[in-house]
């Protein structure tokens, strides 16, 4: 499959079911604006069944490389990034993995059981990475027990494979060439911002600048009945050129940190 025909079937169920990303896109095209996307990221495990190198390979597939590696201690995650050389404007791919090991046999056990229930074939299929929650029957009491110990492997077990955020390329609009403005246009059009680590991740002298919504409260049925709990979220990234002139194109780890708080419960 192409890449471009991969991200579009993932656009098509984020923003059915993150509506305030859509229309935020919609925001940007009807002034005219080019919506660009910076990047895409996944989320998932280390269980070899599932891990970065698995959801990756579609991409891989689809002409992509390796690109960059993080490390998050606090939060217990590795991450890489994926880029389509020679087509600027196709989506970086970042994959980040809960390390399993660090966690608790409890957290360990849920999260692998829900993997020991998906079949075989699907875990080979191109259609893994918008699969959504793994789990035909999700319960909330699971879900709130593995908040206490992490939001992101909460967020990955009702979840499960799909885009957590696209990010506008703030590079490519015409009328906002600062971040602040950016967010002071999504603000005054009503959509709140995370504000873990201030609004703006990141400096000119990083390289990258990001922002993001707060994610969409969103319901999904347990077995417990409807909840309603965040979604995904929509992220805003401004890169800045390298000494060589080059744009910067990697990732800042103490930036993406935060974003992650993104899809925390508040
Ligand atoms: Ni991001």
């Amino acid at each position: 499959m192409k890449a471009s025909e991969i991200f579009s079937k993932l656009w098509d169920q984020y923003s059915r079911e993150n509506p305030s990303a859509e229309r935020i896109f919609n925001l940007f095209q009807n002034s005219g604006e080019k919506v660009v996307n910076d990047h895409v990221a996944f989320r998932t495990c280390n269980d070899p069944r599932v891990n970065i190198d698995v959801l990756a390979r579609p991409f891989l597939e689809a002409g992509y490389v390796p690109a960059g590696e993080y490390y998050f201690e606090v939060k217990k995650l590795r991450a890489r990034h994926f880029e389509l050389p020679g087509d600027p404007e196709s989506p970086r791919v970042f994959i980040s993995e809960l390390i399993l090991e660090e966690f608790s046999q409890g957290l360990q056990d849920t999260l692998r059981k829900q993997l020991d229930e998906v079949p075989e074939e699907l875990l080979f299929s191109p259609d893994l990475i918008h699969h959504g929650s793994l789990s035909s029957s999700l319960s909330y009491g699971v879900y709130e027990s593995l908040r206490e110990e992490s939001e992101y492997a909460a967020w990955l077990y009702a979840f499960g494979f799909r885009a957590n955020h696209f990010t506008v390329s703030v590079n490519y609009l015409t009328a906002f060439d600062k971040l602040e403005a950016v967010n002071a246009f999504l603000k005054e059009k009503g959509y709140p911002l995370n504000n873990s680590g201030g609004e703006i991740k990141g400096t000119p002298e990083q390289l990258l600048e990001q922002s993001s919504t707060l994610a969409d409260r969103v319901e999904v049925s347990f077995s417990e009945g409807v909840k309603i709990i965040p979604g995904c979220y929509y992220e805003f990234a401004l890169r800045y050129p390298q000494k060589d002139g080059q744009i910067f194109s990697g990732f800042i780890a103490g930036s993406a940190d935060k974003i992650f708080e993104s899809t925390d419960y508040r």
